[in-house]
């Protein structure tokens, strides 16, 4: 049974004040749901968070770790590290890590094999850039994505997986993909991981839509078969927005 998740990636915003402040009202306001609903504050605020929501549904995710267990990796953050303070999931191959600090597909596949072997939950984030959508190669882009960084993966790895499909060119710029994109491409997903592992695999796995999911283009998005959430960032850092959008869900 694949799970409905909203999910709030915070970036690098929220100072412990913020951070507090935003847990605070998250809670105060969470409608009841049998959505799964997450927030990724960012590092430095993530044990706080998990004190802070100890009592709540709401479950503090992390934005990102290193694969080694631990050494001289100065600045990093090892999945034992997280699951210490309470972290059982983590964000990975966000297209900013991509871009800004150089995550390939190689090191996210180190990084997704090092989650899962410390019995974390992934969320593996992908997606094309503009320039492929315009050319019509966002397919095979999305296919190459999931291809090297999970298609070496064990069946039984799958429940631990959660996809977040995030187009570039709709992330942080006010430009959705339309509900019939998003659709479009959950499908040739599910399509493409029931071919590389089985129908059940890819009947199970829930995958997120990330990009401009606002209040107002939320329900509809979310209303598409294939689209089992979102994975929320501007709009995850105003409350009364964020709620919203998990009541869209
Ligand atoms: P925006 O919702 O701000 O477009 O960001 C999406 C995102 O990158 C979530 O990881």
């Amino acid at each position: 049974m694949r799970n409905k998740i909203v999910a709030g990636n915070w970036k690098m915003n929220k100072d412990l004040t913020g951070t507090e402040a935003l847990l605070e009202e998250l809670s105060a306001k969470l409608p009841d749901t049998n959505a799964k609903v997450m927030v990724s504050p960012t590092f430095v605020n993530l044990a706080n968070a998990v004190q802070k929501l100890k009592d709540s549904k709401i479950e503090v995710i992390a934005q990102n770790m290193h694969f080694a267990e631990n050494g001289a990796y100065t600045g990093e953050i090892s999945a034992n590290m997280l699951l210490n303070i309470g972290i059982n999931t983590v964000i990975i191959g966000h297209s900013e890590r991509r871009a800004y600090f150089g995550e390939t597909d190689e090191i996210l596949s180190k990084k997704v094999k090092a989650a899962l072997a410390n019995n974390m939950q992934v969320m593996f984030c992908f997606g094309e850039e503009l320039e492929d959508r315009k050319s019509g190669n966002h397919f095979n882009l999305v296919e190459s994505q999931l291809k090297n960084a999970l298609f070496d993966l064990d069946l039984a790895a799958w429940p631990n997986i959660i996809l977040a499909y995030e187009p570039v060119w709709a992330i942080g710029t006010g430009e959705t993909a339309s509900p019939e994109q998003a659709q479009e491409m959950h499908a040739f997903i599910r399509k493409t991981i029931a071919e590389a592992f089985d129908t059940d695999i890819a009947e199970n796995v829930s995958i997120l839509y990330g990009g401009s999911v606002k209040p107002g283009n939320a329900e509809e998005i979310f209303s598409k078969p294939d689209v089992d959430g979102g994975l929320i960032g501007g709009a995850s850092l105003v409350a009364d927005d964020f709620i919203a959008i998990v009541k869209a869900i």
